[in-house]
């Protein structure tokens, strides 16, 4: 995204995170990918006055999902509802504000996934053919890719899976891998002929490189890789696999077929869309949305998914634009975002470790909220999102950020303006007739640094941004020292009072700007906070501030609370858990 987009307006977006597999609990390295930053930077737009369509929902065909059934025993029906449920819950608790939460296993998912099947194949993208699939003679059954593991063929990786690989992310046909086995059994597979059905994704070559070409806004990560990828030639690519949980395909012959998860999954955006318009009594809105050329489509991914957002999800869409009905608009911007590993304490010496969902190391997002409030979670992890390059989660570090900057220099600078103001002041200060210098250069700095969190947010890099809002309170705090309130309010009250005003002022900016992060403290902040919360670069200064009862916004994160948290990491790290 780009500088450009850094103005008020009435822009429309449809903003997008990545649709969950529906296997298992949510843990923070899939919120630091593919939510926080979405919900961050959608609250902002809101705030900014524009037009915004937030959707997700949960992933719920494909391997993932069959094999934790396989492995509980259960049908995957249940396991799907089960997770679908939890995860919404847990998303509302970290407060990550999606206008609609669907599922893929809805009967209207099922229907557009059939059409945007009719249209591809109208359009001349889809071919039939025979091809060589993984069989498992003692299961009696063709393994879908993520049931085959083995070694991987470009690098040499050994567990790589069937369809990809997670070390150097790769992507293959799972016939490619050295020495492949299955999943379940651990016993050696077989190639076998199957019938299936293909996107004609070469067909697509040219236009492909030529969107993703023009990008000039796309982070260059995402696009060379991209790039990369059209350049080393395009395959078709199997849509169908020989699976029975999954969409139905359309076509005689192939009902004991299903189709490939990552053919519907983001076709979910589409419906995800059209239920929100149902659900608000517009049915037709989601046109606005997917067809408006002028919508800005953004769809927030963890790395592991480029391939298919940017580049077969829109050849989906490029193709099914033929038919003489209104075209698919292309995605605008597919933020990709690098991994979080954990810091896991062995013997008093920090190391980071890969998380392993398997293995329970991870920190679940429930569980966490179980501890600590939504905010301070919030907060830590967004100061902590991988936008440039992979990041550690550390309890130590969730403490002394929380603790120092979250407490120390922006719950600080609340605190003691709105204090002071109620003990010396009656809990309000009007407006004085002049700015003094001290406090012209306080608002000048703060319009500077909230020029570069408004681009750098824009840009859809709220870690920046955030950067600038503990600038901005730094800033704040400086000015309160400054103009020493404690100091004049003995000797010259009017100064103090003056200084007190524009303490509310920059206070209402920082409330502001740490809302789409914070929400929950900001909400709070109103209920005894009488004054805009505003951009400086929009206020108009009121003609009071009022304030009192104020209370802490935050609470400290307890060094008891930390070894506790540091403990579990350890404990599932050595396998005892
Ligand atoms: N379920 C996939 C994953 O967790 C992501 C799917 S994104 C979608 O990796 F767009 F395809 F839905
Ligand atoms: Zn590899």
């Amino acid at each position: 995204m780009s500088e450009r987009d850094a103005r008020n307006g009435r822009g429309r977006y449809l903003v997008t995170s990545a649709l969950p597999y529906a296997n298992g609990p949510l843990h923070v390295g899939q919120i630091v990918g593919a939510y926080l930053p979405a919900d961050v930077f959608v609250r902002y737009l809101r705030m900014r006055g524009e037009d915004v369509v937030y959707v997700c929902g949960t992933d719920e065909h494909g391997v993932p999902i069959t094999l934790t059934a396989e492995r509980e025993g259960k049908d995957p029906k249940d396991v799907v509802d089960y997770w679908w449920a939890h995860m919404k819950e847990t998303f509302a608790r970290i407060r990550i504000g999606f206008d609609n939460f669907s599922r893929t296993s809805t009967p209207l998912h099922a229907e557009n996934t059939q059409l945007f099947y009719r249209k591809l194949k109208e359009g001349g993208y889809i071919t039939q053919a025979e091809s060589k699939q993984m069989y498992s003679p003692t299961e009696g059954r063709f393994l879908p890719d993520r049931y085959v593991e083995g070694t991987c063929p470009v690098c040499g990786y050994k567990e790589a899976r069937g369809d990809q690989c997670d070390n150097c992310g790769s992507w293959y046909e799972a016939y490619e891998l050295i020495d492949p086995h299955s999943k379940v059994t651990g016993g050696p597979v077989e190639v076998r002929e199957t019938t299936h059905l293909y996107l004609d994704l070469p067909k697509f070559s040219e236009r492909l490189r030529e969107y993703i070409g023009g990008q000039e806004h796309w982070r260059t990560s995402v696009k060379n890789f991209v790039l990369g990828v059209i350049d080393g030639g395009l395959e078709k690519r199997p849509i169908t696999r020989d699976i029975t949980w999954g969409v139905p395909i359309p076509e005689p012959g192939f009902e004991d077929k299903r189709f490939y998860v990552w053919f519907d999954a983001p076709i979910g955006y589409v419906s995800s869309t059209m239920e929100w318009a149902e659900k608000i009594g517009e049915p037709d809105r989601w046109r606005e949305y997917w067809q408006e050329p002028d919508t800005k489509l953004i769809h927030f991914i963890g790395k592991d998914n480029t391939v298919f957002h940017s580049l077969v999800w829109p050849a989906q869409l490029m193709g099914t634009a033929e038919d003489g009905e209104e075209p698919f608009i292309l995605p605008y911007d597919v933020p990709a975002n690098e991994f979080m590993n954990l810091e896991v304490v062995v013997d008093g010496e920090p190391r980071a470790m890969q998380m392993s969902t398997s293995r329970n190391l991870a920190v679940w997002l429930h569980e966490a909220l179980d501890s600590f409030p939504a905010d301070l979670l919030r907060f830590y992890l967004a100061s902590n999102l991988p936008e440039t390059g992979d990041v550690v989660f550390s309890w130590r570090e969730f403490q002394s950020r929380v603790n120092s900057d979250l407490i120390g220099t922006l719950g600080n600078y609340v605190n003691r303006t709105l204090s002071f103001m109620e003990k010396y002041f009656d809990g309000e200060v009007t407006r004085p007739g002049e700015v003094p210098l001290e406090a012209r250069e306080a608002l000048d700095d703060v319009k500077e640094i909230e020029a570069r969190y408004e681009e750098r947010m824009y840009a859809g890099r709220p870690r920046e941004a955030l950067g600038e809002l503990l600038a901005m309170s730094r800033r704040a705090n400086r000015f309160f020292d400054a103009s020493a309130p404690w100091k004049s309010r003995k000797d010259d009250p009017e100064a103090a009072r003056t200084a007190l005003y524009y303490c509310c002022v920059l206070l209402g900016t920082i409330a502001y700007h740490a809302a789409p992060y914070v929400p929950e403290a900001v909400q709070r902040l109103r209920t005894f906070f009488d004054g805009p919360v505003e951009r400086i670069s929009d206020l108009y200064p009121p003609q009071s501030y009022r304030g009192s009862g104020a209370k802490p916004l935050f609470r400290r994160v307890e060094d008891e609370e930390v070894a506790a948290a540091e403990e579990k990491l350890r404990r599932a790290a050595k396998g005892d858990v």
